[in-house]
């Protein structure tokens, strides 16, 4: 497995397995089982996607030591501010049985069109994050969902800036300028819905890479956000498309098949705008 490095020395997976929409225990206890199995040691989750409790039981019963894995969680709208967001990861923690995460992301900024004030509670809220990450609860902390305005806004009270930024990122959703502006700043790019939900893999560029290169549509989006540096997350529950998943270091797409992906028009996806979403909170 490759890794990438995060500024503060520490290295993340090149991928890890997505569990959104995951919440039956079964099912959870399968897909950590056979992605350990098979190599993944990042598991990405949120308190909002209800399923901390089934992870924490996967792994005990899968009998897998802490120190084997890397545990990244996400903090909910409703737990913004610097006491509820410290309050929140430590809720979290127990859910998980672990004494510290790996990462720790805010999950979405606060919407501009519900508070006037969200630069405010973004700032107040990533202070809380910066207290985590100094009491060793967390090893390295960051967003979601953050573009350059939040970014931007952020800069000017942070003491340590996100290390990584995880946002909506495939084929058709190629978030070009926001991954430049994230590189400059040194915050390492997480890729969520990497296969756009599934929805992208039809796609006829896509389909004509994977024929020529033998591989499946999936390989050829998860490859085209690692040639990039970018963490990817892909959801699956089923164990051969877990195995598929991972097997995309044994070929390289070239330049021209990098820009033909890079050029795909806007398609599918979860397609959640931040600064329009206020059903959120
Ligand atoms: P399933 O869980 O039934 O395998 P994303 O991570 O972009 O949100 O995409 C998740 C969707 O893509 C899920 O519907 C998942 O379905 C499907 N998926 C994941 N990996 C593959 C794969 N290798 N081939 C086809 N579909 C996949």
């Amino acid at each position: 497995m490759e890794h990438f490095l995060l500024r503060n020395e520490m290295t993340i997976p090149a991928i890890g397995i997505g569990t959104w929409q995951i919440t039956d225990r079964d099912i959870m206890s399968n897909v950590v089982s056979d992605a350990y199995d098979i190599g993944y040691r990042l598991i990405d989750t949120a308190a909002a996607y209800s399923n901390e409790i089934a992870i924490s039981k996967a792994i005990a019963s899968k009998g897998i030591s802490r120190n084997e894995i890397l545990l990244s969680d996400k903090v909910w709208n409703t737990s913004r501010g610097y006491e509820a967001v410290q309050d929140a990861c430590k809720k979290s923690l127990k859910k998980l049985k672990t004494e510290y995460f790996d990462f720790y992301l805010i999950h979405w900024p606060a919407s501009m069109k519900l508070y006037p004030d969200w630069k405010d509670i973004n700032a107040e809220t990533w202070r809380g994050m910066e207290r985590l990450y100094q009491d060793g609860y967390v090893k390295a902390i960051g967003v979601c969902n953050f573009r350059e305005h939040h970014l931007r806004e952020l800069q000017k009270t942070a003491t340590i800036m996100p290390f990584i930024n995880q946002f909506e990122m495939h084929p058709g959703m190629s978030q070009k300028a926001l991954i430049e502006y994230c590189k400059e700043l040194g915050i390492v790019v997480e890729a969520s819905s990497p296969l756009g939900n599934g929805q992208i893999l039809k796609n006829k560029s896509i389909l004509a890479i994977a024929r020529k290169k033998n591989k499946t549509s999936a390989q050829i989006c998860l490859r085209w956000a690692l040639q990039q540096e970018i963490v990817v997350i892909p959801k699956t529950v089923n164990a051969n498309r877990l195995r598929q998943n991972i097997d995309v270091f044994d070929f390289e797409l070239t330049d021209d098949e990098m820009k033909s992906i890079d050029d795909i028009p806007y398609c599918g996806g979860i397609g959640i705008d931040p600064d329009e979403v206020t059903q959120f909170g």
